[in-house]
């Protein structure tokens, strides 16, 4: 099976409301391209469970701030079509920030409906240091969503956030789909899977790694029965290499995102850092 790629809206929309016709339920997997393992296994799960799967490859430039990488983010769509072809994905859609946003949208277009995200799940994590991120983030979900009318949407929960106020928009739009949240994959060394490793010199990924193994650290200081938040981030501390510049490490309650001292359930710890120029995020639940 061939999978088509299409960079029109309304060609996109077309093939959807045969599919719709047929009584055929679509999965949406939203990316950014540069594919690697961890897209590799949301497009499976999608593939799993519904008829038709529509892979999305777009830079969002209305995610990015203006100091961040939307330049020198990786575009290898040669190679995400491959990718996606041997999934046996039906539709990649890749359109241009021109046909997403009209001619001449600029990366601070105030001229664009935008979807707000609710302040208590932003003014926390990488919505501190990345202001409009997750506005850009859920208008262009929404967007994504309207064209594909997905039944499902699969999203990994290396962005956790992003999971988050996903799952939140798609209740407070009343929007008729499901979310599928899909876990992290990770290198054998445990290194989360990111497009942007892709930036890392091989002694900066050395230094990463330090973020997955503090994490894991927390893990086994939890299950050894320690519940203070304030020991785990300090325990987490002295194992991250000192050359990284620690963005966050929070403790969030996994139901409320509300802000967790002494855990006592679901929690998500999350952490950001600074590797180089690189910005890595990654977490676990424990
Ligand atoms: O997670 C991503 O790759 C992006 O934030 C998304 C969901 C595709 C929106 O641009």
């Amino acid at each position: 099976m061939k999978t088509l790629l299409l960079n029109n809206i309304s060609d996109t929309k077309k093939n959807i409301k045969e599919w719709k016709k047929n009584g055929q339920t679509i999965g949406l997997v939203p990316t950014m391209g540069a594919l690697h393992a961890g897209h590799a296994s949301l497009i499976k799960k999608a593939k799993e469970t519904c008829d038709k799967v529509v892979v999305s490859v777009f830079v969002n430039p209305i995610q990015f701030g203006p100091n961040e990488d939307y330049d020198k983010y990786p575009r290898t769509i040669e190679k995400d079509l491959k990718i996606c072809e041997e999934l046996g994905v039906n539709i990649v859609f890749a359109p241009s920030p021109n046909e997403m946003y009209g001619n001449g949208v600029k990366l601070s277009d105030t001229e664009l409906t935008f979807v707000c995200p609710p302040y208590n799940l932003i003014d926390c994590m990488c919505g501190k240091s990345r202001p409009g991120h997750f506005d850009g983030v859920a208008t262009v979900v929404l967007k994504l969503f309207n064209i594909v009318q997905p039944d499902f949407a699969f999203f990994g929960q290396k962005d956790a956030q992003q999971l988050f106020i996903l799952k939140r928009m798609v209740h407070d739009l009343n929007l008729d789909l499901t979310i599928v949240p899909c876990p992290i994959v990770r290198e054998k060394d445990g290194l989360a899977l990111s497009s942007r490793n892709t930036y890392l010199s091989d002694e900066e990924r050395k230094t990463a790694l330090t973020i997955s193994k503090s994490l894991n650290q927390i893990k086994i200081l939890y299950n050894q029965g320690i519940k203070d938040t304030k020991k785990l981030f300090d325990a987490a501390i002295s194992i991250l290499d000192k050359s990284l510049e620690l963005e966050y490490l929070e403790f969030r309650n996994a139901d409320t995102f509300e802000d967790v001292q002494e855990i006592n359930g679901t929690t998500l710890v999350a952490i950001a850092a600074k590797c180089g120029k690189t910005r890595l995020i990654d977490n676990e639940i424990i």
